[in-house]
């Protein structure tokens, strides 16, 4: 039988633009669990799979932890799951395709099993013409919620469960933010903590902005209180998240930025503290300084060029010209010794011509990145740039893709080798999937080390000599103190 198709809000790019919202709001509500929702979790299990950046990672830990509130377990085993949840990223186009890809594979799923319940949710959806395209192409679905929608996930999904209907809810707003939700975190030793919500950049290519509203920061007061309570937990490392982490701040008109929040974490004695993502525009002189003065703060920045060439930034709205990413860049490596830079990078902008795409190499040979994620632009209907008319054929694109990637890996491998023969502090995460002799872990710039070890040593910060590149990962042995 046909479910009833029950559409509460679809996505609308024009209201995802809204960055009017007068005050932030501020939601500490308890949860609330259904108790029809309660009766039916018992002994049943549910799946999430995430796509993208670590934004949707926090928000699967979020809704593991309201799914296990209810009374749900965890598979990872999405043929034992009740419950399947799709946690989409839209960054990109080659994103949605696996999704797409992965929906369609669960259809032979859902017949065999008609009561399990199959939810998309994450970026993707909060565009209109994947709401449509899913709604129509792929009735198998059961739930379309937003990032905005997290809440009534469990409301969501008792509808779904007792009144057998599809439900569509993708609200396009500013945005709340939401304090006190339930979360299981991934990992035991490393925890996600956002500290903001959204984007307020709008670079032309970016789908972000319309998919996570506008920029909202946590007050400084919940996100100390959170980070205590990991330090109390044994936690190793923290990474505090943002799509722009030195906007922190602004939104709350009251003087707190980035460098103090920062400072504060610092101070709570985390054995090691990371942030990302960095906009270069707001990267403030405060930063540096903290970074520079505290040792639990990683040398590590991620620091998004995407272009080395001046009018390719601009038309990207990047707020920062080549001239400027460089002075950014020798103020930090003068002030923070031993730093780590990552970078990403996008060719094929529309209309980037090959010697623009030259600067971009040019960049790269002078900041010298330990290591850089590249992209070919995928146009994102709706931003700016895909209304842009692009003479660049996808042959040129992934030549110059292919350029780029050489430049990169001649850097990566040189800071690489650079590395060999000497000692770095290492966290340990676990052994590894080839060899149980064997650990695995980090170094503070975040390399991957592997080297022999005993399982005790899990979760503790241990002294690795390197032995052997292998570019993104290393070889090296156990220091014994
Ligand atoms: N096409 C290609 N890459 C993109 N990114 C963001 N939007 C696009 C797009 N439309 C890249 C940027 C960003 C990273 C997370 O994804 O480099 O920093
Ligand atoms: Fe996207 Fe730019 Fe915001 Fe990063 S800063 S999320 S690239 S709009």
């Amino acid at each position: 039988m046909k479910k009833t198709l029950d559409i509460r809000h679809v996505p609308n790019m024009q209201k995802a633009r809204d960055r009017q919202a007068k005050e932030m709001i501020l939601i500490r509500d308890e949860l609330a669990i259904p108790h029809s929702l309660k009766a039916y979790a018992e002994g049943k299990y549910y799946y999430i799979r995430t796509y993208g950046c670590q934004a949707n990672v926090r928000d699967e830990e979020t809704m593991a932890g309201m799914l296990e509130s209810a009374g749900f377990r965890h598979t990872m085993d999405y043929k034992q799951a009740d419950i399947i949840l799709i946690n989409t990223c839209a960054v990109r186009e080659n994103a949605e395709d696996k999704v797409y890809g992965e929906v369609g594979s669960l259809k032979s799923l859902k017949t065999a099993k008609p009561n399990v319940v199959l939810g998309l949710c994450g970026c993707m959806v909060q565009q209109t013409t994947v709401v449509d395209t899913v709604s129509s192409k792929f009735q198998h679905v059961d739930l379309i919620f937003g990032t905005h929608n997290i809440l009534s996930l469990l409301d969501l999904l008792d509808e779904v469960i007792t009144k057998k209907v599809r439900i569509i809810d993708v609200e396009s707003k500013p945005g709340e933010v939401i304090e006190n939700l339930p979360s299981v975190r991934n990992d035991k030793f490393k925890a996600f903590v956002n500290i903001m919500y959204g984007c307020d950049k709008f670079c032309t290519y970016c789908i972000v902005p319309y998919t996570r509203g506008r920029e909202r920061s946590r007050l400084i007061d919940d996100i100390l209180q959170e980070c205590r309570l990991l330090v109390e937990q044994g936690y190793q490392e923290i990474t505090l998240l943002g799509q722009n982490v030195n906007a922190y701040g602004k939104d709350l008109k009251n003087g707190t930025t980035f460098a103090l929040l920062l400072e504060e974490v610092a101070k709570l004695g985390i054995p090691r503290l990371r942030f990302t993502t960095s906009h270069p525009w707001d990267f403030s002189q405060e930063m540096i300084d903290v970074i520079a003065r505290y040792d639990n703060v990683m040398k590590s920045i991620h620091l998004p060029v995407q272009s080395g060439n001046d009018e390719i930034l601009r038309k990207m709205a990047r707020r920062y010209n080549s001239e400027t990413y460089r002075q950014l860049v020798d103020m930090m490596k003068a002030k923070i010794p031993g730093l780590s830079l990552t970078t990403d990078i996008i060719v094929g902008f529309p209309n980037e011509t090959y010697d623009q795409f030259l600067d971009t190499l040019k960049m790269v040979e002078y900041v010298q990145y330990d290591n850089a994620f590249t992209f070919i632009y995928s146009p994102r209907e709706g931003t700016p740039a895909a209304k842009m008319v692009d003479d660049v054929s996808d042959e040129d694109k992934h030549t110059r893709f292919n350029e780029l990637v050489e430049v990169v890996e001649k850097y990566a491998k040189q800071n690489a080798e650079a590395m060999v023969g000497n000692i770095y502090k290492v966290l340990v995460e676990g052994t590894s999937k080839r060899n149980e002799q064997v650990l695995s872990g980090y170094t503070e710039s975040n390399k991957l080390v592997h080297f022999i070890g005993e399982d005790h040593l899990i979760g503790h910060i241990v002294e690795v000599k390197i032995t052997e590149s292998k570019v993104y990962s290393m070889r090296g042995e156990l220091v014994h103190g």
